[in-house]
């Protein structure tokens, strides 16, 4: 027999359930997306967002039986405004996961909001590579400097250039990019002639490029952020560096797919090491070329647009693995080891650093039908993060 109070019992049973209710059993799973969309740095944010919204046309917008909303925010490049959005995003909207990340010091304002909400925060761009020691809850699906620097250092002794200028921004992912190169290169045998820091901010080129020029190297290794190379380029040529017999060698972000069109002649024969080239020839990457390309017809995929389509699918797969958990924990705890094919190649995420684990490729500057590519022309696979493997 039913009693009444079996009945009372019952439903304050069902409401205390619905109370403690835990996290996955929401329906929806909310993505924070913060990038600059305005400012210097817009093109990082709108490549970030451009790759991001390519991944859920190509895989629909529902795992594991949740529906997944991606809020974009814009914090203008200002870091204040990035620690400040995190805290709205997961107070006001709730969200599950933070991404995005244009800059370094923009990464790093929101280790405490993330501690706090015990919430990932994928990496899409930033990439000094102490950023995910200042909290369990970073993974990154961008890159390392060290991590493209010292494939590139590698190539450079194997090929006959033995003197050579550093200029980097100086900011934390110039002095790690300035650091490995010269850290291999000279463990080779080269030489590092001038190291040149140039600022951040709105960077003139010219002087420093004169000193690169009467320092007559064989080669000038730069890092400069996403967005600055075509300023760079312009300079390099002006000042007949190239003429000179000065051969350029840099990380992937000097010759961004997304502004290497624009840059012209003096962008060709260029060598860069990094993760992605808009010209990666494999089926993974025809295939997102031509999604993305159907949705901003205007607009190339570069290395920042692969950094928020893997973001994407490291919340896909970590939400297919925890069966709709979305609770922070379980989250960061099942991105750790996965491993899949993205555009850019085989990628995992090394379970002891929630780094990126991923082929770097020796690209050159060539015309292509017309247009300026980064050809890839070499292969140094599975590269971890080499600041934080004791064998470096
Ligand atoms: C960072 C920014 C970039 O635009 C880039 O290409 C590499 C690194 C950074 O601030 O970490």
């Amino acid at each position: 027999m039913i009693t009444r109070r079996m009945l009372i019992a019952a439903a304050g049973l069902a409401a205390s359930a619905l109370a403690g209710a835990p996290t996955f059993a929401q329906e929806t799973v909310k993505v924070g997306l913060i990038v600059p969309m305005t400012g210097p740095f817009a093109s990082t944010g709108r490549q970030v967002e451009a790759g991001a919204r390519t991944y859920m046309a190509m895989h629909g917008d529902t795992v594991a039986g949740k529906k997944i909303e991606l809020i974009l925010r814009d914090d203008a490049g200002t870091a204040d405004q990035t620690r400040r959005i995190a805290q709205e995003l997961v107070v006001n909207d709730g969200v599950s996961v933070l991404a995005g990340f244009g800059l370094t010091p923009l990464a790093l304002a929101v280790a405490p909001v993330i501690g706090q909400a015990k919430i990932p925060a994928i990496i899409t761009s930033a990439a000094t590579s102490s950023i995910t020691e200042q909290s369990d809850y970073y993974v990154r699906s961008s890159f390392t400097l060290p991590q493209a620097a010292v494939p590139v250092a590698t190539w450079a002794t194997e090929n006959d250039i033995k003197r050579v200028v550093t200029l980097v921004s100086d900011y934390g992912p110039g002095i790690d990019a300035e650091t490995w190169f010269t850290k291999e290169f000279t463990a080779k045998g080269g030489e590092i002639v001038e190291a040149v820091r140039v600022p951040l901010q709105n960077p003139d080129f010219a002087p420093y490029l004169q000193r690169v020029r009467d320092a007559d190297p064989d080669a000038i290794f730069v890092f400069l952020p996403s967005g600055v190379g075509s300023l760079f380029m312009k300079q390099f040529a002006d000042r007949g560096l190239a003429d000179a017999g000065i051969k350029l060698i840099a990380t992937g972000d000097v010759t961004d797919d997304d502004i290497l069109n624009d840059m012209g002649k003096p962008a060709l024969g260029a060598i860069t090491g990094q993760h992605y080239s808009t010209a990666h020839d494999s089926p993974e990457n025809k295939a997102y070329v031509e999604a993305y390309k159907a949705a901003y017809p205007d607009m190339r995929p570069n290395f920042m647009s692969v950094g928020g389509y893997d973001a994407m699918h490291l919340v896909y797969a970590a939400l297919e693995k925890t069966g709709g958990d979305a609770t922070g924990d379980a989250l960061i705890e099942a991105m750790k080891g996965l491993s899949w094919t993205s555009p850019r190649g085989p990628v995992s995420i090394d379970p002891e650093t929630r780094e990126i684990i991923q082929n770097i490729y020796m690209r050159e500057v060539k015309e292509v039908d017309g247009e300026l590519y980064n050809v890839e022309f070499a292969t140094y696979e599975a590269v971890k993060d080499p600041a934080k493997t004791s064998d470096q």
